[in-house]
């Protein structure tokens, strides 16, 4: 671990717990580190997007006071149960249920109105939209998030990218397979913050994260997909051992 300290979430300990309800990289550190990062406001309105089954949305309503919507489009892999559906069980057993809501949308139609939140939070979702609607669905998604944030709102968002050097040809097949194409979702820091540019927001920090390599080995080891397939993106990982593969973020703002 580099010198970031996770004031919050050192208190959770079951990893594995964690990697069952978060799906991607860092879990709750993740959502640690980007809380800090965007500077988040006790009392203050937050949409997470993706929220998937609103573990690090209830985390970030009880240890940072924000009252939270989360939206989610898809239902679950394990179980086939609406994400939403989740998100209302796990706001109950963290007794955050009156500052978590969830809705059944995605981005880019989520159909809030214009100028409703203070902040949005996006981890490990809009990759995959790139990756099914390519650079033009990724950067109407980033459009939409600018039009629901009120002005001076914040934008986080941490996203799985990769470095900014060749792909590997040995490591070029593991990230050309499966539903979501690791070489089609992710870029490097540089093009995303060139693509939040251009959707209108002004750049506040942006940058790999310290700890991208630690939370993508817990991520092989913790998440039950990766239990149950270790041929598929634990063995990616080992290929790459840290030569392409990264997790970036980008702070983001509306301007006034
Ligand atoms: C890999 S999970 C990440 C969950 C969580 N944010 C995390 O970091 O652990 C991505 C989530 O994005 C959701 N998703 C897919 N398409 C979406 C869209 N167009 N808008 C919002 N969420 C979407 C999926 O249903 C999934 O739950």
């Amino acid at each position: 671990m580099n010198n970031f300290i996770y004031y919050k979430s050192a208190q959770y300990t079951d990893i594995d717990v964690i990697y069952e309800q978060c799906s991607g990289p860092g879990g709750l550190r993740l959502a640690d580190f980007m809380a800090g990062k965007m500077a988040l406001q006790h009392g203050s309105r937050l949409l997470d997007v993706g929220c998937n089954r609103g573990f690090q949305s209830c985390f970030l309503a009880k240890e940072y006071g924000v009252s939270v919507m989360g939206i989610d489009p898809w239902d679950d892999r394990m179980n086939g149960d609406p994400m939403i559906e989740h998100v209302r069980r796990n706001a109950d057993l963290w007794g955050v249920s009156n500052m978590v809501l969830a809705q059944k949308a995605g981005v880019p139609e989520t159909n809030f109105a214009a100028k409703s939140f203070d902040f949005v939070y996006s981890t490990t979702a809009l990759e995959m939209v790139r990756g099914l609607e390519g650079e033009q669905g990724y950067l109407s998604c980033l459009s939409e998030i600018l039009r629901i944030l009120k002005p001076g709102g914040v934008f986080g968002l941490g996203e799985p990218m990769h470095l900014d050097v060749p792909l590997p040809g040995d490591l070029e097949p593991y990230v050309s397979q499966g539903d979501f194409p690791w070489k089609e979702c992710f870029r490097d820091l540089k093009s995303t913050v060139a693509d939040v540019k251009r959707a209108g927001f002004a750049i506040i920090e942006a940058d790999y994260a310290p700890d991208a390599w630690s939370w993508w080995m817990e991520y092989a080891t913790h998440d039950p997909f990766c239990k149950k397939a270790p041929d598929e993106d634990p063995k990616t990982l080992e290929v790459d051992n840290g030569r392409w593969t990264s997790f970036g973020y980008v702070i983001a703002k509306r301007p006034e």
